[in-house]
């Protein structure tokens, strides 16, 4: 059986291009016992695989080139030599950036296509989700009253960032690149306000004006200048939740800052990192409440697709670029 597959051709320099990428057609291997072969429907497109494409360890192994790039899915079994799955479910894993994909079935999750939406799996109730409700929840602790920031705040992760801190009775302000981001963060999605910081003449001055209170919490996805004003008001005690870097991931030499950490000593606040993996083991029960959010109406999230494997490169540079709204996916096969 053929396989098309997408692998890390170059590593790039500065902003990746699509020469970066190379599609292939390679012969499928055969199953092994406790192997499932799925294929695939939706890939999943994230920031993070910028930096599995550079040399550099990061808490991840970079990938190696002529390597099928990293990705998660979701997808339909086709073959199982394991009895925990059989043909025609729904799996979602970690199988890359290809058209049909081998894991052994004890690595895959099985879906239940009447519980939501499939492409749930890779956004609200998925990767993204858990890392919105993790790093809101556990490292920013938002206060009912309290002021949050959320940088990338219409993307997967932050859409829903806001969302819950607003479930918790917070005053809540998004950052975005688009006015129509803006516009779905305050209108839909019920953020307190929100800016684009591409056109804000002075960022610091419009955070300033939104968050008359100071900052509590700050949820970063994307760092650079955009976190140094936000720490310029931070209040006594501040949370800050590093989750992502993104304006920094095309840096050919890293940027040296923040210089302003004089503001975390006299605010006395803690600036903590995290991986969503770090809380794998109480990922079901942030499922089930985020599915009770779902379904009561309390929680939206939208996707973005793309469509076609060779055009998964072109997906990933849009993340990168700002293309997406909520979470960036390529629909690789039809559902049926
Ligand atoms: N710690 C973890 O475990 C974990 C897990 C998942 C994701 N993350 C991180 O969380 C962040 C968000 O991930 P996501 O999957 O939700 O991606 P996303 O927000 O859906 O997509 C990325 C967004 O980043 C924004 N962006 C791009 N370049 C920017 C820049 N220079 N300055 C400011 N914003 C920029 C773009 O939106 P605009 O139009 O607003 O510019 C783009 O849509 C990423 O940094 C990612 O690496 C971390």
């Amino acid at each position: 059986m053929q396989n098309t597959q997408v692998l890390l051709a170059a590593r790039p320099v500065g902003f990746p291009k699509l020469s970066d990428f190379r599609v292939v057609q390679t012969e499928l291997p055969e199953l092994k016992e406790g192997e499932a072969l799925v294929e695939v429907i939706y890939l999943s497109v994230d920031p993070y695989m910028r930096g599995r494409m550079s040399e550099g360890k990061s808490y991840a192994a970079p990938m190696q080139i002529g390597d099928v790039m990293v990705g998660g899915v979701v997808g339909r079994v086709l073959r199982s030599n394991d009895p925990s799955l059989s043909y025609g479910d729904y799996v979602e894993g970690f199988l890359g950036w290809q058209k049909y994909g081998i894991a052994p079935a004890k690595q895959l999750r099985k879906l239940d296509p009447a519980a939501g939406p499939l492409s749930a799996a890779l956004s609200v109730m998925g990767m993204p989700g858990l890392t919105a409700y993790f790093g809101l929840l556990d490292i920013c602790k938002p206060k009912r009253g309290e002021t949050v920031v959320v940088s990338g705040a219409a993307g997967a992760v932050g859409s829903i960032v806001g969302q819950i801190a607003r479930l918790k009775g917070c005053q809540v302000v998004g950052i975005a690149g688009t006015d129509a981001k803006v516009k779905w963060l305050t209108e839909e999605l019920g953020f307190d306000s929100a800016f684009n910081y591409k056109t804000a003449p002075d960022i610091y001055a419009k955070l300033k004006d939104l968050c008359s209170k100071g900052i509590d919490c700050y949820f970063d996805n994307v760092g650079g200048t955009i976190t140094d004003a936000v720490f310029g008001l931070l209040n006594p005690n501040a949370r800050i939740a590093i989750c992502g870097q993104i304006s920094q991931y095309n840096n050919v030499k890293p940027e040296l800052g923040p210089r302003n950490l004089s503001q975390i000593l006299v605010k006395t606040a803690t600036v903590r990192g995290f991986l969503v993996m770090q809380y794998l083991d109480q990922a079901r029960e942030a499922l089930i409440e985020m599915g009770g959010w779902l379904r009561e109406g309390k929680l939206k999230y939208r996707e973005t697709f793309v469509d076609g494997l060779a055009n998964a490169p072109q997906a990933f540079l849009g993340i990168l670029q700002g293309d997406n709204t909520g979470k960036m996916l390529v629909r690789v096969a039809p559902e049926r």
